[in-house]
């Protein structure tokens, strides 16, 4: 699938429609599963090919995990149970397994060598291993171990008390994971709040964590109880949609059992506050998480300031946004968000290039962008530099532009959202 065309087309998105599991919390799931003792299933698991690389890496320490229609199981043995692996681990394009996996390996008396794809290697590794070189994990890797390959000797390690620099769920989740198999307690201290699935999650699998304010502490040494996970719906991967029901008038369209932990809602803030109606329905607790049905109708829209705390809420989300953006009276400002230049690709100059090679005025600053409103689109031909995220707000931006967009290297869309094109036909009869 070397390009991949998506045709013009305005009709209103209506229906219902399940977007696939969260991609974090299914990271999680086989990480806790694979370090717990007793059986884990895992249903709605994601599998996109950044979670079955999870898998991969915990099967090549002698993990068994089952991959079946309806469900993921894990036979955990514990920690002590996971093997060397004779191979080095390849990563991918997954970040979250890189950092995650990273806080694991360092505490097990073993060697290991990780490697990724070509933009998981240019990705930094720093803000994982600094911390944990400071537990007593010996990593080394290119530029003084800064980035992938990565050769780790782990082993036994010291508690800490780290704020990390970047506000990163990622960094947050390998330190408590160290912590875990550490001596003594750990403490993260969080100024700003990233997504706390890690935090959740851990509890569900019988680990005790002390949150107080902004430190999250963990004793290490707890052992994890394998437990059930039913993954809801990624809200990430629903933002695609959302974001096109509210740019098409006449749209009302309602999306399924989607996580609603209010750590990862800034994109249904954000969609509130440009004028979008947003309707949660069904909203319920499952497995210390929230979830329920998102209904979202078109109304006009108008642009919005974006940044601070908002952005650790919906970093994931901002690509769609800058697209909804274009189509929003008044100018859009994105700050604050200088993280998106150390993602799959730097997404603030790709989602501005991708947009502007369509016809939108996106003006780059250091930590994010301004888009003005409400400009005409066009179609064209756009690359998604191999970065799902991108590929998929090129294939929604079909809905406003007046041409087809044809789409260069769409097969990164697999990463997170394997049925996009699917359900791209799903909520619209005539789209394709
Ligand atoms: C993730 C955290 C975020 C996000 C990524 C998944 C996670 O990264 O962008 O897609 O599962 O913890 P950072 O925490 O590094 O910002």
């Amino acid at each position: 699938m070397a390009k991949r065309t998506f045709h013009a087309a305005h009709s209103p998105l209506t229906g219902e429609l399940a977007v696939p599991g969260d991609k974090s919390i299914s990271h999680r799931a086989v990480i806790f599963g694979s370090l717990a003792e007793g059986v884990t299933e895992i249903t709605n698991f994601l599998r996109g090919e950044d979670c079955l690389r999870t898998i991969d890496a915990f099967r090549a320490m002698g993990v068994h995990i089952e991959v079946n229609e309806e469900k993921i199981t894990v036979y955990g043995k514990g920690k002590d149970a996971l093997k060397e692996p004779s191979q080095p681990i390849n990563l991918g394009n997954s970040g979250t397994t890189a950092r995650l996996l990273i806080g694991v390996l360092a505490g097990l008396p073993y060697h290991f060598v990780l490697y990724g794809d070509d933009s998981l290697s240019g990705r930094p590794m720093n803000r994982v291993t600094v911390p944990l070189k400071k537990m007593g994990a010996e990593i080394d890797g290119r530029t003084g171990g800064r980035l992938l390959p990565l050769a780790i000797r782990g082993g036994k390690l010291q508690s800490i008390d780290y704020e990390p620099p970047v506000k990163s769920a990622q960094v947050k989740s390998c330190v408590l994971l160290a912590g875990l198999l550490a001596d003594g307690r750990t403490t993260v201290i969080e100024k700003t709040p990233t997504r706390d699935h890690t935090e959740t999650m851990l509890k569900g699998f019988g680990a005790m964590l002390d949150i107080k304010d902004e430190r999250i502490s963990i004793d290490g040494g707890q052992k994890l109880k394998g437990a059930n996970v039913e993954v809801p719906g990624d809200i990430s991967s629903a933002a695609f949609f959302a974001v096109a029901a509210a740019l098409v008038p006449g749209s009302s369209l309602i999306l399924k059992r989607v996580g609603l932990n209010p750590t990862r809602t800034g994109i249904l803030d954000v969609l509130t506050s440009m004028g979008a109606e947003i309707t949660i329905l069904d909203e319920k607790v499952n497995g210390g998480e929230a979830i329920g049905d998102i209904r979202i109708d078109y109304a006009p829209l108008k642009g919005t300031t974006i940044g601070g705390e908002l952005i650790p809420r919906l970093i994931d989300e901002l690509p769609i946004v800058a697209l909804l953006a274009t189509q929003a009276e008044g100018e859009t400002h994105i700050r604050d968000a200088e993280e998106l230049r150390y993602k799959e690709t730097d997404r603030i100059v790709a989602v501005a290039q991708t947009l502007q090679a369509l016809g939108a005025k996106v003006e780059v600053t250091e930590d994010g962008m301004v888009i003005k409103g409400k400009t005409p689109l066009h179609g064209g031909t756009v690359d998604s530099y191999g970065d799902h995220r991108i590929g998929m707000m090129a294939g929604i931006a079909s809905f406003v532009t007046d041409g087809a967009v044809a789409l260069k290297n769409p097969e990164c869309i697999n990463i997170s959202y394997p049925s996009f094109f699917d359900h791209l036909e799903k909520v619209t009869k005539d789209h394709s």
